[in-house]
């Protein structure tokens, strides 16, 4: 049950503590998750700390503990303070009205003195009372599954969404700065909503940050593009190798259904619906990649951005090569005879064709009919 429990409790997101505790002038320090408010009158919070925790036992003993709110940036401080060592070596503390020993830089700190405790299973439930309370304000740094992250306001996701879409869309054209204040305004959400969002599609490679022009929507460029495709294909090969012969008859009918879809939106050497080939071309060419099981290599051509770098480059209606799908077909047959010299060729072929049709788009982009 111990196993389950842990795996299934992970799915609770909490925030990440320091608890600090003092005890015959050592400094006690670990890093807590289990951590609630309890009462606002008097105010009082819980904690609950293993009883082999030497900090638990500093904390039993003196009665006095703080609570140190970790921020997004402070993931290392949680990592050092769950491990072995002097985890106060090189640290700066700042001594608390209780004496205890306080983290600077931590989103909020609360100190508390111990009410009563609760002993159950491994643990012992502190039950506080707050003695002081102050927040330095920021993002929190969260835990969920095992793994630490960012909180996210669903506000600044939803700007995220909307801006990557109008980019994408070329609704906010290549190479114009972006206003923060008149996206804002345009948007109707707060400023620093579309600030996050435009940081974010400077990781994404959508948006460039410009010394003299602020946020500037970044063109896509063929040398770009062909990289990314490059890239692509070199993981592809790689793919291949891996499950070529090692398909079961129900995964080469998946894939050839995927290569239907995607050739369901060409006609006549054009695009009739592009986000959809995108969408389904992307679903055939992941297929493979998957299939190995291999997860490195799927985040690896997931962080190529394919379906980004193909939307910037081809506009609704945009000519597409004849070979693209005729292509896909020939792949799954020659990974169903297992030949993998067809299956490395089809490959090569098919990246040419498709880096063909990104310049076109590319070009058709620059100098509109
Ligand atoms: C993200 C995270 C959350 C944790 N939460 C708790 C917790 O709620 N209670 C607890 O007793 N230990 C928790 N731990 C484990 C302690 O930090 C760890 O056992 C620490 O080494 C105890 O240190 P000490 O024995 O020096 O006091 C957590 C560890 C991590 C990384």
């Amino acid at each position: 049950m111990t196993p389950v429990f842990r795996q299934v409790i992970g799915h609770f997101t909490s925030g990440v503590v320091v608890i600090t505790a003092v005890q015959d002038e050592v400094p006690y320090g670990m890093t807590v998750s289990a951590v609630c408010s309890l009462s606002l009158d008097p105010p009082m919070l819980l904690a609950c700390l293993n009883t082999a925790s030497r900090t638990q036992e500093a904390v039993r003993r003196s009665g006095l503990f703080a609570v140190n709110i970790l921020g997004e940036q402070q993931g290392e401080l949680a990592e050092r303070f769950a491990r072995p060592g002097d985890r106060f070596a090189g640290l700066r503390t700042d001594p608390g009205r209780t004496g205890v020993p306080l983290l600077p830089g931590a989103l909020a700190t609360v100190e508390c003195r111990v009410a009563e405790t609760v002993s159950a299973g491994t643990h012992r439930v502190f039950l506080a009372e707050v003695v002081h309370a102050e927040a330095a304000g920021g993002s929190p740094l969260a835990y969920f599954r095992g793994r630490f992250g960012k909180f996210e306001p669903a506000q600044d996701a939803q700007a995220y969404r909307t801006v990557r879409r109008l980019v994408l869309d070329r609704l906010l054209a290549p190479g114009e700065p972006v206003g923060v204040e008149p996206l804002a305004d345009r948007l109707g959400v707060p400023p620093s909503s579309v600030y996050y969002a435009l940081t974010r599609l400077v990781g994404d490679r959508l948006v460039r940050l410009d010394a003299r022009l602020g946020h500037v929507v970044a063109p896509l460029d063929a040398a770009t593009s062909d990289d990314t495709h490059d890239a692509k294909l070199a993981i592809e090969l790689g793919a291949a190798a891996l499950v070529a012969g090692r398909l079961s008859a129900e995964q080469l009918a998946s894939l050839r259904s995927l290569a239907v879809a995607a050739a369901s939106h060409v006609r006549d050497g054009r695009f009739t619906d592009v986000d959809g080939y995108i969408r389904d071309n992307h679903a055939f060419h992941r297929y493979l990649v998957d299939a190995t099981g291999v997860r490195a290599l799927a985040d690896a051509y997931e962080h190529l951005s394919l379906p980004d770098v193909m939307a910037r480059a081809l506009p609704p209606g945009s000519g597409a090569d004849p070979h693209l799908v005729r292509d896909h077909f020939e792949l799954v047959d020659a990974l169903e005879r297992a030949d993998l010299p067809a299956v490395r060729r089809v490959l090569t072929a098919h990246n040419e064709h498709a880096k063909a049709t990104q310049r076109a788009g590319i070009r058709a982009s620059v100098a509109p009919p």
